[in-house]
């Protein structure tokens, strides 16, 4: 098997490899490096925990070390988060070049971004809503030169979930120049794919692994059917188990919503777990504490919403729970991904309620694999639900008396206002276009509780092998 030398790269990045732990490249590396290093755009999509950031970060680096410049490339993605990781892997690989490097999320100084952005890093990477504040706001940067666009978990920032980053990417897209090479990179890149080529046409690079499902081997993959009103009992219970059965521990339950991640963080920290909180409606800097915390295992337990779902490399993780099935197959691909990374052993336990049966098959089809029944003893939850049901309701008592929420209300009128909105008619056309699907769930249930048994899933559509796009 060919190692860091063969793919094109110098001594000192291989050397650097090395100093890191990277023995051999993993596949997706093998396949994108060299292609980037021709000059050629890519699109990498492999599997969570595969090696994706070192498979563009290290081509970046060597091209850099060739002719070196400010800005020289530009990284997007998601999460703030998510930024910090990718600057370290660029800081650690590329100690040796002296690079320099600027970080613009939301929820930070402004003005000492536009200072650092002044001074002209090397590299940014930043979150789309940020950056465009940047280029709206002021000139003393300039984008206009930039060799490399990366866009890691490029299929998130097209979509238009519940961040929608288009209106941001246009504007960014219009201050980067037409001749770069693009870079983009997901586990999940496939249901975007047309949008994503428009974005790469420069000879693009289609790498995507070879293998039967889309979630790594390694990864143990479960559900545990249980009726909505005893689901906090089992999740005690789950972690109960797991903390029993560890020495060394550490677990990330994935919740639907802030409110739902906050209540459950201080309901499992009244019952005497060391768990921690991160959802998007924390400050920054509690969010970056919180992280921090749980990566050096101060915290056992993590608790957050979609906004740690994707790219976060923690490699102690053994367990992710998820406290409501994911309702897209993709999310759970990438919540899942939290552990079992670089070919570690890792489990996920996904609670099903007899409402998401049908999601957990969506799943089933997209992953190509079945999702194994948990055992679980159901006598011994039924001996904590009482408890963990009273301290449920008190943690909700408190934290509605805490008006947790309202300033993110105030701030969405705000922002409607400012659009020339009137935020009281869209609260209305909202709320009926909430009953309307509620109306069209509970139709769709009805008939797949009259129609339908579990089946076994079909094999996912794939285009396998590497190729050109
Ligand atoms: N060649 C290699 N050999 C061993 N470990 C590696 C190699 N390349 C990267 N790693 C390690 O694998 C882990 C996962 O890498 P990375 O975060 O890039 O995964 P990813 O493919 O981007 O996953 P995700 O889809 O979740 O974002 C990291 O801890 C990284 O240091
Ligand atoms: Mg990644």
């Amino acid at each position: 098997m060919a190692g860091f030398a063969e793919l094109g790269l110098s001594s000192w990045l291989v050397e650097q490899c090395r100093q890191l732990g990277l023995k051999q490249p993993t596949p997706v590396q093998l396949g994108c490096v060299p292609a980037i290093l021709e000059g050629r755009d890519c699109l990498g999509c492999a599997k969570t925990g595969s090696g994706k950031t070192a498979a563009f970060v290290l081509p970046i680096l060597q091209k850099l070390s060739e002719d070196p410049y400010g800005v020289f490339c530009l990284v997007l993605t998601p999460t703030r988060e998510l930024a910090y990781q990718i600057a370290e892997q660029f800081r650690v690989l590329g100690r040796p070049l002296g690079l320099k490097d600027c970080i613009v999320v939301g929820g930070m100084d402004m003005v000492a971004q536009a200072l650092e952005l002044s001074r002209k890093p090397h590299v940014v990477i930043a979150t789309p809503g940020r950056l465009a504040d940047h280029l709206r706001s002021s000139s003393t940067f300039s984008l206009k030169k930039i060799r490399f666009l990366v866009l890691d978990e490029a299929d998130r920032l097209l979509e238009q979930g519940c961040t929608d980053f288009t209106a941001d990417l246009e504007a960014i897209l219009g201050a980067v120049p037409a001749r770069r090479q693009t870079l983009l990179f997901s586990a999940t890149l496939t249901d975007t794919l047309r949008e994503l080529q428009g974005l790469a046409t420069n000879r693009p690079f289609f790498w995507e692994a070879q293998a039967p499902a889309r979630t790594v081997e390694q990864l143990d993959q479960r559900y545990v059917l249980v009726p909505e009103r005893v689901k906090d009992a089992y999740l005690v219970h789950l972690l109960q188990r797991f903390q029993d059965a560890h020495e060394d521990w550490a677990v990330v339950v994935f919740t639907s919503t802030c409110k739902t991640c906050q209540v459950l963080c201080m309901m499992l920290r009244k019952l005497g777990f060391p768990a921690v909180a991160l959802h998007s409606m924390m400050k920054q800097k509690e969010r970056f504490a919180a992280l921090a915390k749980f990566k050096s295992s101060i915290y056992r337990i993590l608790i957050a919403t979609d906004v740690a779902s994707r790219g976060l490399d923690i490699p102690t993780v053994q367990l992710v729970i998820n406290h409501n099935t994911p309702g897209l197959p993709k999310i759970y691909i990438h919540r899942v991904g939290r552990t079992a990374r670089a070919g570690r052993q890792g489990q996920a336990v996904t609670l099903v309620t007899q409402y998401d049966i049908h999601l957990v098959h969506a799943i089933e089809e997209q992953i190509g694999k079945r999702l194994e029944d948990l055992q679980v003893e159901e006598a011994e939850v039924l001996e904590i639900l009482t408890q963990v049901n009273v301290v449920r309701r008190e943690c909700e008592i408190k934290l509605e008396a805490a008006h947790f929420g309202e300033k993110k209300e105030v701030n969405k009128r705000k922002q409607l206002i400012l659009e020339g909105k009137d935020p009281d008619l869209e609260a209305k056309r909202k709320a009926e276009l909430a009953k309307i699907r509620r109306k069209n769930q509970r139709f769709k249930e009805h008939v797949q509780q009259t129609l339908g048994h579990r089946g076994p899933p079909k094999p996912p559509p794939r285009a396998e092998g590497e190729g050109e796009a």
